[in-house]
């Protein structure tokens, strides 16, 4: 199936426009042999999202015990009412303004990681800016001492990349947030988990497995996801010089280039899986009740019943209403912290380096691979014209 082989890999959006004009939504068949089905068309896609009769809530059963109460308990996978109560829970201490105060420490940082590429003339932007600073970020957010963040990143590296070693990870890692709790607990400071440990909403509160659940879920959904939005926008900027140098005269236009960025290249290529609990019908296909549906982002994101040119980097184009962060009641609780990151990194990389340069061939470049994500593996720049 060409959704599976190392084309789709290198560029996903020929195989994606192919079944997006055949229907809105096609059963396929995994390597591992998982039959879902994946939604490809805007209009279906936002259905898909919004529609409660699909559940986000999975048997774990094959789970130890003290993992399925972390995962279970985490609000992407649970349908109201309980995802209503932690979502609600969630943002009383996860505020815009909470948010907002990240930003000087985010230039802080991004000024630390660009500071450190002096001496080089060529650096692989994702090692050295775009994985580090969201990982900086999340652990500045929850509080985790600069001291224990070593083994946190080695652990959080292995849940990302999955395979043999994630359930040993996970572990680690969820024990680690039940020790954290514990010592925040004992001496809270200004980080969101001590915050969200005392928040009390109309008598109700976090139970210790949902603060832990909490935490692991903004680590897992905060880190990749933005260090591809910050990879892709350095490569999709490097490829369009007209743009580059409209954002060198006018760095305002970061906005427009990272919305137009996550249109193009969703950086989380697919939303998480849904189960159907009825039929559902999506134009001339009709989903029976009792199977995994994905929503390709990326091929919604594209699709040309809703974006004029829709292959066109073209950012400030009047049809927004991208997918890329969700839709509905899932919507990505951390978009703006994803879009502040995104904007400040990539400013500061182009005011640095304004004639940096990718050295390798379009063809060349080494890109995740999977269905789920969508961003680059290395991405070497040479950083020339330094200011
Ligand atoms: C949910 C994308 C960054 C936290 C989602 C969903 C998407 C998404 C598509 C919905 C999934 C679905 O409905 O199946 C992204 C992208 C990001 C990003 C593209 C970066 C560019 C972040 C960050 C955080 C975060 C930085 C937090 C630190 C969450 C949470 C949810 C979520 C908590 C679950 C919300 C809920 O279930 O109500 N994200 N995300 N994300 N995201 Fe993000």
């Amino acid at each position: 199936m060409a959704l599976f082989d190392d084309g789709y890999t290198a560029n996903p959006h020929p195989a994606l426009a192919e079944l997006r004009q055949t229907g809105p939504a096609h059963r396929v068949t995994s390597p591992a042999g998982i039959p879902f089905w994946l939604v490809t068309r805007w209009d279906e896609a936002r259905l898909v999202l919004t529609d409660p009769s699909l559940s986000k809530q999975q048997p774990m059963d094959g789970l130890p015990p003290q993992l399925r109460s972390a995962l279970t308990t985490q609000m992407l996978l649970r349908d109201p009412p309980d995802h209503t109560r932690l979502r609600r829970l969630v943002s009383a201490g996860f505020t815009p303004r909470r948010t907002e105060a990240l930003r000087p420490r985010i230039e802080q940082l991004t000024d630390r990681l660009l500071g450190a590429f002096a001496a080089d003339a060529e650096v692989d932007v994702i090692d050295r800016l775009a994985v580090p600073l969201p990982f900086e970020v999340i652990c500045e957010l929850l509080g985790i001492p600069a001291a224990e963040r070593g083994p946190f990143r080695a652990w959080s590296d292995t849940i990302i990349v999955g395979g043999a070693d994630m359930s040993a990870a996970l572990a680690q890692t969820v024990a680690y947030f039940r020790d954290l709790l514990t010592r925040k607990r004992v001496r809270p400071a200004d980080d969101l988990l001590s915050t969200l440990a005392v928040i009390v909403d109309d008598g109700d509160r976090l139970s210790d497995d949902e603060l832990v659940g909490m935490a692991l879920l903004l680590v897992v959904a905060g880190h990749e996801t933005t260090a591809n939005l910050i990879g892709n926008t350095v490569h999709l900027l490097s490829r369009h010089p007209s743009q580059r140098s409209r954002l060198r005269d006018d760095p305002g236009l970061v906005t427009a280039v990272v919305e137009e960025v996550l249109r193009m290249a969703s950086p989380s290529a697919t939303s998480t899986y849904r189960v159907t609990t009825r039929p559902i019908t999506l134009g001339d296909t009709t989903i029976p009740a009792g199977e995994q549906v994905l929503v390709s982002l990326l091929a919604a994101n594209r699709d040309p019943g809703r974006f004029t040119d829709p292959n066109t980097f073209d950012p400030g184009r009047p049809d927004g209403g991208h997918l890329a962060f969700g839709h509905g009641i899932h919507f990505c609780l951390g978009a703006p912290l994803a879009r502040m990151e995104a904007q400040i990194a990539v400013r500061r990389l182009f005011a640095r380096h304004p004639d940096l340069e990718v050295t390798v061939a379009p063809s060349e470049l080494r890109w995740r691979t999977g269905l789920l994500m969508h961003g680059l593996r290395s991405l070497p720049i040479r950083l020339e014209g330094q200011r």
